[in-house]
């Protein structure tokens, strides 16, 4: 469904972003794995061209102004001059109730969610704003909790909900002349390290620290949150790459500015909120 196209997927380096590249990889997309994480970025890539696809990692952080041109030069040179998708997938949460979020937690998270994509969109301009007749298309990847707010998520559920404004301003803008799609995929519960009990495993915030990630009480433990979501399961990262793939493929050629609530976890869940079920945040605000 991809044949001949080249899209940037950022955060591809694993969960729901290696899964996507994978998927479009199989559809005979060349893809680009953007991501803080030079190792697992690398694992990717050699395990979509060891099956036959066409992928490469460039490694670096998504919030650094040289980074996005070096990935948009780097995906120009690999595309053979082209670039039809971007993938905004790049990201993490750091919560805490409102009172005690601190500017540092509050401006990482904006310029991680908001910041970086327009800054990218931007960047790659010159690749959608062409009249070539292929196929091009924007997703960015957002969250329930941009849709429904959620108790302890502030700072991410602000900024997941400013990607479909970006998200449908893109479209508006270059939909008539270029035709170009844009859409937004709102993830529910997938289960990636993210959303897990933790286990060591970190990213590196722009200032170079380490930021766990997961939490107790997460997807894990799975028998806890199914009977709040209709298909009475915890998404895969697999049934998230696929619900991107269905967006970007010719099968939605006629839909643009739309926000798909992927694997929609049901409004109960969203509403109780991570301060009641994230230990992290409850226990510090008690
Ligand atoms: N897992 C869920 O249930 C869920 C639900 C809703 C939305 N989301 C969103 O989906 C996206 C992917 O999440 P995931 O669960 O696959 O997480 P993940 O941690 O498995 O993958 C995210 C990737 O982003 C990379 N990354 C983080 N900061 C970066 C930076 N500054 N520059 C470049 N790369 C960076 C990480 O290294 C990692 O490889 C995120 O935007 C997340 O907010 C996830």
């Amino acid at each position: 469904m991809l044949a001949g196209q080249t899209a940037i997927i950022t955060g591809g380096a694993q969960g729901i972003g290696a899964e996507t590249a994978i998927i479009f990889a199989r559809e005979g997309c060349k893809v680009i794995i953007a991501d803080i994480d030079a190792a697992k970025a690398d694992k990717t890539a050699q395990v979509i061209n060891s099956e036959g696809g066409a992928a490469i990692a460039v490694v670096g952080d998504i919030t650094r102004n040289e980074d996005i041109s070096n990935l948009v030069q780097k995906a120009i040179e690999f595309g053979g001059g082209k670039l039809h998708i971007i993938v905004n997938n790049a990201g993490y949460a750091w919560d805490d109730p409102i009172e005690m979020i601190q500017d540092k937690q509050w401006d990482t998270i904006i310029s991680l969610h908001n910041t970086a994509p327009f800054k990218l969109i931007r960047a790659a301009a010159p690749y959608f704003m062409v009249k070539d007749g292929e196929p091009r298309s924007i997703i960015n990847v957002s969250s329930t909790s941009g849709i429904y707010g959620n108790a302890g998520q502030a700072s991410y559920a602000l900024a997941k909900a400013g990607l479909v404004g970006l998200t449908k301003t893109v479209a508006q803008e270059w939909g008539p002349e270029y035709g170009v799609r844009a859409n937004t995929v709102a993830f529910g519960a997938i289960k990636t390290r993210l959303t897990q009990a933790p286990s060591g495993e970190f990213v590196v915030r722009p200032d170079g620290t380490k930021h766990a990630v997961g939490f107790h009480g997460g997807y894990d433990e799975e028998e806890k949150w199914v009977g709040d979501i209709p298909l009475r399961r915890i998404g895969t990262p697999t049934d998230a790459g696929r619900a991107i793939l269905a967006m970007v493929s010719p099968l939605f050629s006629y839909v643009t500015g739309q926000v798909s609530q992927a694997i929609i976890c049901g409004e109960k869940i969203l509403t109780a909120g991570f301060l009641d079920t994230h230990g992290k945040a409850k226990s510090k605000r008690s």
